[in-house]
Parts: structure tokens; C-alpha cells; sequence
């Protein structure tokens, strides 16, 4: 097994002196007064043993990275039926993008892109009796820790800026691609980007993804097929117009959000969670994503 900790120690002492952190997102409001000096990441190997360095117990906004879980979720819920509202294929187009939406009667690309990820949250509000509460129960459980949570003011901040979410929901809506009211379904969405949690609980979390489709207590979420097609999904979409840089620095399945976190996984082998609040032009966390090309590298482990 490769030295977790002294590597992770070394990204982290870098990445505390890095002069070019990124910046932080602002189009969220509340998300703007995060401090750009944080930064954590934690590992948690296959056997189950943690390894961290930095803040890696400072919770922050998952935003997109959230729309993994509603994902495992639908699918979980729906099966093969849900490719009949949403596509598997790359956009190369940033998260909030529109214009393949018209060109495409209303089925987005891909359930990480924002539009993709509307259609999954519709398909959870029809689905479950307590949709937000639900969603909560069913991260609690993956992560094994009752104390997860919605942050309601990042709700409530992205809810009265959400203008491109507005608007890709009601384009999805005329094209019939949406079941519920617009408000239902964007309350649910902007509930679960609001998750907060810190690198250690996303590691914990993302473990089903690097476990064959089971937690840490070996309890089953995920048949191997679903698993398989999820990491697969976020390898090729995880990253928006930079999906494919990620696997050619990185070489990892993994999902990024606005929050600046950004998390990995190498089947059979480990879960990763990265945080940092700096974004670049596309929207990554600038230090997370050199934190991972640094782990992949001096690890020897991606999975090419
Ligand atoms: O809908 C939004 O714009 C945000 N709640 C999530 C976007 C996001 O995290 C993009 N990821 N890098």
C-alpha cells in the first residue's frame, strides 16, 4: 500500500503555500464569504482506515457533487427506465449551459449537468413520500453519521439567484420532461447542492462508489452494474468542459462542485475528498484538482 499519509501531507503542505488559489464562487451569494485559505483532504482506504491532512472536519457547501447521491438514488429507485428522461453522453459544455436543451427536445445530456440533474430531482419528488427529508435519511445512512444536513441559508441564496436553474426547469417543462411544478422540484434541487458536509463525511459517503456499491458496514445500495455505469458517468461528465482533463491529470471517476469541493474514487481501492474554495474559469476547485493529479501520481493508483 502506497504512504497515504506522507503524500497526503505533502499535497496538503503545497497547497497551504500556493500563492494561486483560484475564486471563490460568487453567483451564490452565501457561498462568497467562504475563506479561501481552507483547504482539507481526506482518504479512506478499502479497508476502512481514514487518513487526512488540513480541514478536513470543516463542513462546506457539496453543491454539485451532491447530484451523484440523487443519481444512486433514482436509479436505485427507477432502473434502466430513467435513461428514458436523461442521457449518458459528455455536453463539453459548462454545468448551466442551456442551448443543447432546445437543440434536444428537453432530455439533457447527463444527470451531473445542472439540466440532467433537475430531471433526477423530478424524479425523486414522484417518487418518494418525503422527498428532502428522504434524500437526508438516505446520505445519513450511506455516510453513517445521523448528523448531515441541509444548510438552509445556501438554500435560500441559491433559490433567489437561481435564474439559469428557472429557466432550464421551465424549458424542461415545455418539452414535458418535467412532472412536477417548477417550484417543487428547484426547492428539492437547491435543498440537495445546500448539503453540507466536511471531506471526512464525503469520503465516508463516496466509499459505496469504491466498494462495489456497498458502505462501509458492507450494507448493499448499488447492484455491480449500477456501480459500474455511476463511475462511468461521472469519469466522462463528472467535470462539465473539463471532464476529459480530469481524467487525463487525474485518471479517477469524480465529481466537483461550486463549494470547491471535489471527490474521487478508485474502485476497489479508496474513496478521496478534496476542498478547497478557489475555482477555476470552469468552475473545479483549482487546488483540489492539482491535490488529486498529485495523489493519482505519487500513489501510482488511477485507473489507467
Ligand atoms: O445549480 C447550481 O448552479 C449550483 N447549485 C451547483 C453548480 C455546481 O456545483 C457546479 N459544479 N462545479
Amino acid at each position: 500500500m502506497p504512504e497515504f499519509q506522507n503524500i497526503l501531507d505533502n499535497i496538503c503542505a503545497q497547497a497551504k503555500t500556493t500563492h494561486d488559489k483560484g475564486k471563490v464562487a460568487s453567483y451564490i451569494p452565501q457561498l462568497a464569504c467562504m475563506d479561501i485559505n481552507k483547504f482539507g483532504i481526506a482518504l479512506l482506504d478499502q479497508n476502512g482506515v481514514l487518513y487526512s491532512a488540513g480541514d478536513t472536519k470543516d463542513k462546506f457547501s457539496i453543491q454539485s457533487i451532491s447530484k451523484v447521491l440523487t443519481l444512486s438514488l433514482a436509479f436505485e429507485l427507477l432502473g434502466e427506465q430513467l435513461w428514458n428522461r436523461v442521457g449518458v453522453e459528455p455536453s463539453g459544455d459548462p454545468f448551466n449551459h442551456l442551448s443543447l436543451l432546445e437543440q434536444e427536445n428537453g432530455k439533457p445530456r447527463n444527470p451531473l449537468i445542472n439540466a440532467g440533474a433537475i430531471v433526477v430531482a423530478d424524479v425523486l419528488v414522484s417518487q418518494l413520500r418525503n422527498p428532502k427529508q428522504d434524500l437526508l435519511e438516505y446520505v445519513r445512512k450511506i455516510a453513517h453519521d445521523p448528523t448531515i444536513a441541509y444548510d438552509k441559508s445556501v438554500a435560500k441564496s441559491e433559490k433567489e439567484t437561481g435564474f439559469r436553474n428557472y429557466a432550464a426547469a421551465y424549458l424542461i417543462k415545455s418539452f414535458g420532461n418535467l412532472e412536477n411544478e417548477v417550484e417543487t422540484v428547484l426547492d428539492f434541487y437547491f435543498h440537495q447542492c445546500s448539503l453540507s458536509m466536511s471531506c471526512e463525511q464525503l469520503a465516508y459517503t463516496f466509499y459505496v462508489f469504491a466498494n462495489r456499491g456497498k458502505c462501509l458496514k458492507q450494507t448493499s445500495y448499488l447492484n455491480l452494474s449500477q456501480v459500474k455505469r455511476i463511475n462511468a458517468i461521472m469519469l466522462s461528465c463528472g467535470f462539465y468542459d473539463e471532464a476529459g482533463e480530469f481524467a487525463y491529470e487525474v485518471g479517477l471517476p469524480g465529481k466537483s462542485g461550486v463549494g470547491g469541493g471535489i471527490v474521487a474514487v478508485h474502485p476497489n481501492s479508496f474513496s478521496v475528498a478534496a476542498w478547497s474554495p478557489g475555482l477555476n474559469e470552469k468552475g473545479n476547485s483549482k487546488l483540489g484538482l492539482q491535490a488529486l493529479e498529485k495523489l493519482t501520481t505519487e500513489s501510482g493508483l488511477s485507473i489507467f
